[in-house]
């Protein structure tokens, strides 16, 4: 009999965080339902499970809350404060709570407000691209993909841009936990996360109360969501400082990982940034394959409320499953050649942004500013290339999230 060498589950091992693929497209083929003992966890990469578990009434989104509750004591005085803070957000509650704080975000996320501000977006776009070439900066994450989306986020909430470099230092600390770090972070993560998340709602608390003082009707989100919906219903106060630190959090990393991988992709498929350059309409379509084939997500946490059956396998109540939404987006049973990089791709049912309830109610929003950032970067850097032909991307260690250090190009 021949031996079969072990699957490969552990999300924050080198070999994995630098390349997934392998290892997620064994664990699709031999075990799409696999219990992990390192992340003590059911992992599901086929992507008929994962659209089904996204909208499986026994999964439950309610993922702070529960880790709360088994905390040890001692544990909990180091460690449940930032889970407190997090915990009534609405990317991690169940309906009927959810459903409440999604109707009143939607109020501020109305799709003629991203039409309106597309000539705005274009235009920051033109203006980070220059400032870019003029930089002599080579880093384009830190000089072009960091700055857009940032920018974007603050003006969308209501925040002067220039705080934008604090919010990303609060973000970034936040993520240490929400996506699960690895590396040197892990020990101290819990501890910077709560100093960071601290920090940003202070700082929303003053923005609530400057926009309390300005006359109703401004566009912007923290405006929207004083207003309160159609009926009169609002937000309370916490829930409002949460919605932002959300909206910070979920809106400018996930889109500045995705302009950078999009990009580097393209650079290293030159047959199709050629397609592109000859047909800048297909932007769209390349940034909806960056996002498959690189999303910023890898993977999504559910907790098991009742017991249910997975291809054979039982699932208790109390288990956690992680939906692997990169292994899903690479599933030969649902794209062709799943792994070649191809922006005519047509359809591309990805779930990069997730699916069911939870879906990104950012995913417009961020589709105009990544497909006119990609677009307008080609078309106006025609020599744009990798600084270095032989550089690897190296990845940030993460559980959850994708996302490259530092992408050094050249444009002269
Ligand atoms: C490339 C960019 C983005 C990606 C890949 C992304 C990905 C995702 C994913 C996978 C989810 C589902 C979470 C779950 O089911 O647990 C989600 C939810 C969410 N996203 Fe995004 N997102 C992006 C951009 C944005 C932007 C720009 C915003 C805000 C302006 C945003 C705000 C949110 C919020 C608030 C939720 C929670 C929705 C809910 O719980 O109902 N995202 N996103």
């Amino acid at each position: 009999m021949g031996t079969t060498s072990p699957l490969h589950d552990d999300l924050l091992s080198d070999e994995v965080n630098e390349d997934p693929y392998p290892a997620f497209a064994r664990l699709r083929a031999e075990d799409p339902v696999h219990w992990s003992d390192r992340h003590r966890a059911w992992m599901l990469t086929r992507h008929d499970d994962v659209v089904a578990a996204s909208n499986h009434p026994n999964l439950s989104s309610d993922r702070v809350r529960p880790l709360l509750a088994r905390m040890p004591e001692e544990r909990r005085a180091t460690v449940g404060p930032v889970f407190e803070m997090i915990a009534d957000w609405m990317v991690v509650s169940d309906p009927p709570a959810h459903t409440r704080l999604r109707r009143l975000a939607t109020h501020a996320f109305h799709p003629k407000k991203f039409v309106a501000m597309e000539d705005r977006i274009r235009a920051l776009v033109d203006t980070y691209i220059d400032e870019y070439v003029q930089s002599g900066e080579q880093d384009l994450i830190a000089n072009f993909a960091f700055p857009l989306p940032a920018t974007v986020i603050c003006e969308l909430i209501g925040a002067p841009v220039q705080d934008a470099d604090r919010m990303k230092a609060w973000s970034q600390e936040l993520a240490l936990v929400a996506f699960g770090t690895g590396g040197d972070a892990r020990a101290d993560r819990h501890a910077r996360a709560l100093a960071g998340l601290e920090e940003m709602l202070a700082y929303f608390s003053e923005l609530v109360a400057r926009a309390r003082e300005r006359p109703p009707g401004g566009d912007d989100m923290i405006s929207s969501l004083l207003e309160g919906d159609a009926s009169g219903e609002r937000l309370t106060d916490d829930e409002l400082l949460g919605m932002c630190a959300l909206m910070l959090f979920a809106g400018h990393e996930t889109s500045m990982n995705t302009i950078a991988s999009t990009v580097y992709q393209l650079l290293r498929h030159p047959d199709q940034l050629a397609l592109l350059r000859a047909d800048p309409k297909l932007a769209g379509k390349a940034v909806e394959e960056g996002l498959r084939t690189e999303g910023a997500i890898k993977v999504l946490q559910r907790w098991v409320t009742e017991d249910l059956e997975l291809r054979g396998k039982r699932i208790r109540a109390g288990d956690r499953v992680f939906l692997l939404l990169a292994a899903a987006n690479r599933d030969p049973e649902r794209f062709a050649d799943p792994d070649r990089f191809d922006i005519t791709r047509s359809p591309n049912p990805h779930v990069a942004f997730g699916k069911g309830m939870h879906t990104c109610i950012g995913a417009m929003l961020a589709r105009l500013e990544m497909r006119m950032a990609v677009g307008r970067l080609v078309q106006r850097l025609p020599n744009l290339r990798l600084a270095d032909e032989g550089f690897r991307p190296q990845w940030q260690p993460s559980i959850a999230s994708r996302a490259m250090r530092a992408l050094p190009l050249r444009h002269d």
